[in-house]
């Protein structure tokens, strides 16, 4: 059975469907996107889709609420063409961490955004770090989380390093650090947060391992602020490491978020191509083959 690859309008959706289709012998689907005049989103498939498994890439940045309609829109258009099944692959999912009601009155965002994905045809579901995992229960259809951070770590030589250790900023993102550190065959921390009962002072440290004159490398999902990373490369720096790099799987980077991070000397911050990145600061590694090998496990392979 033919699998075809459908692309979203944006750059970023573009090229990472491109790099997938080289990486995975797959055939790319040309789709003309234009806007009617009162703002509304217009689609048309330019390939035969009946009897085909159709995989949409659609990355859910920078419009997040425009990407999700085209995402529907894609899906309801190859499922009208005949198309035999339909999978998504979101580079990087937007909502994901309004994944409870933190006040009274709010919605479960990602549980909202992924259910109506799935009613609009979608039975496969491939992401990449989704800030919770957990998250993915809410896709009715079967979901694959891809964790980048080996790949990237390898095609960055950082493997077969004996100074390095891999610490994450929070208890929260542990599960990338340790996944990362077993890959490298290294150890791996969290940092803690202690406040001064006195002061009210905040301060971070490694909750076990020493990072005295090691080589850290901070992982983490997302870079929105930059304030994670600045506070762990801070406190980190106070502990005695001796230099960094920083992985991460999303640069989004906020306004002012670059100036943040270059203020406390980082040159560049390495990141999954999931996102727009304007100019050099954020080194982007292609993760198209770590999707591709998440393909198979679907039976989607040619
Ligand atoms: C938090 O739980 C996330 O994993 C990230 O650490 C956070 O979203 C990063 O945001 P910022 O760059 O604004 O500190």
């Amino acid at each position: 059975m033919a699998i075809i690859i459908v692309p979203g309008p944006d750059p970023t959706s573009r090229a990472f469907a491109s790099s997938l289709a080289k990486t995975a012998g797959l055939s790319l689907c040309d789709v003309s996107y234009k806007r009617f005049p009162d703002g509304e989103q217009y689609i048309r498939l330019g390939c035969e889709t009946k009897g085909s498994d159709v995989i949409v890439v659609k990355t859910f940045v920078p419009e997040q609420d425009s990407s999700a309609v085209i995402a529907m829109l894609l899906a309801d258009a190859a499922k009208e063409a005949g198309a035999n099944s339909l999978t998504l692959i979101a580079p990087y999912i937007a909502y994901a961490r309004q994944d409870r009601a933190f006040l009274s009155g709010e919605p479960v965002s990602i549980r909202a955004l992924l259910r109506a994905l799935w009613a609009s045809g979608y039975e496969r579901l491939v992401t990449i770090e989704i800030h919770k995992p957990e998250s993915l229960r809410h896709f009715p259809g079967s979901s694959i989380n891809v964790r980048p951070y080996p790949l990237m770590a390898d095609l960055l030589s950082l493997r077969g390093r004996s100074d390095v250790v891999v610490v994450s900023p929070d208890l929260g993102a542990l599960e990338r650090a340790k996944i990362l550190a077993s890959h490298l065959g290294v150890e791996f921390d969290y940092l803690e947060k202690f406040r001064d009962r006195v002061t009210g002072e905040v301060s971070m440290k490694p909750k076990s391992m020493d990072v005295k004159d090691k080589h850290v490398i901070i992982v983490d999902d997302i870079i929105s602020t930059g304030s994670t990373i600045v506070n762990a490369v801070n406190e980190l720096r106070k502990q005695g490491a001796r230099d960094f790099t920083v992985l991460v799987a999303h640069a989004l980077l906020a306004e002012g978020a670059e100036e943040r991070l270059r203020s406390i000397g980082l040159g560049t911050v390495y990141a999954a191509n999931t996102t727009p990145v304007k100019g050099s600061f954020v080194t982007q590694i292609d993760v198209a083959p770590a999707v591709a090998e998440s393909l198979k496990s679907l039976g989607l392979s040619p």
